[in-house]
């Protein structure tokens, strides 16, 4: 079984990577293998409504220049999918929602293809704007047919500077809670 993480942040391995890792590590603990791509330094232009992928039905974005399509392969690939994302004006950065929308057009187009995968969000934040940044990315999974697996709080971890988020205990809490609850999932979506 494998999950994979997009991490929006175009800091790389900041606080949004510090989050993924610690759901990483209780994934890992039950074998569960784990990648993150991190969109730092990358450029990843939003969909131009194009619709050739309800032309094409072939699983991917006819616009090929950049790495939307490798990220589209190992979503079906995946088991279960992570998008991460710092807040950014109250909401997920550039990069990220240009992965939801041409990801989520293309899987429109081809029948909810990741339909019944595990799907979890998770957000850095400094003070303010992330529910409505976490409620972006769960509505990419909702209206994909996934699977949300909960934690004991919405997955958020505090921090304004490049590992501050390591200081936000309840934070780290959320994120291996989540870890645990997404490695249960995906047993049983599997069984
Ligand atoms: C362009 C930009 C906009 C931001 N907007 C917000 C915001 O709306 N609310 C907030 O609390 N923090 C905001 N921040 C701070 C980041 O969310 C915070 O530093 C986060 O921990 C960064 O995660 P990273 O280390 O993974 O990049 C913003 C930062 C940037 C660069």
């Amino acid at each position: 079984m494998k999950v994979i993480a997009f991490n929006g942040s175009a800091r790389k391995d900041g606080n949004t990577a510090i989050l993924i890792n610690q759901v990483f590590s209780e994934l890992e603990k039950q074998d569960i293998e784990t990648e993150m791509v991190q969109f730092s330094g990358q450029i990843i232009r939003g969909c131009i409504a194009c619709y050739k992928c309800f032309e094409n039905k072939d699983q991917r974005c006819n616009v090929k220049d950049d790495l939307v399509n490798d990220c589209i392969e190992k979503m079906l690939e995946a088991d279960g999918i992570i998008l991460a994302s710092p807040t950014y004006f109250a909401d997920v950065s550039s990069e990220l929602k240009a992965l939801i929308d041409r990801a989520g057009l293309v899987a429109k187009a081809n029948g909810d293809m990741f339909k019944r995968k595990a799907g979890a969000a998770i957000v850095a934040v400094r003070r303010g704007g992330s529910i409505h940044a976490f409620d972006s990315m769960n509505h990419f999974f909702l209206i994909s047919q996934m699977i949300i697996p909960g934690s004991s709080y919405w997955n958020m971890g505090f921090g304004l500077e490049k590992g501050d988020a390591e200081k936000d205990e309840e934070g780290l809490q959320t994120m291996k809670t989540l870890g645990r609850n997404m490695a249960w999932l995906l047993k049983k979506i599997q069984a």
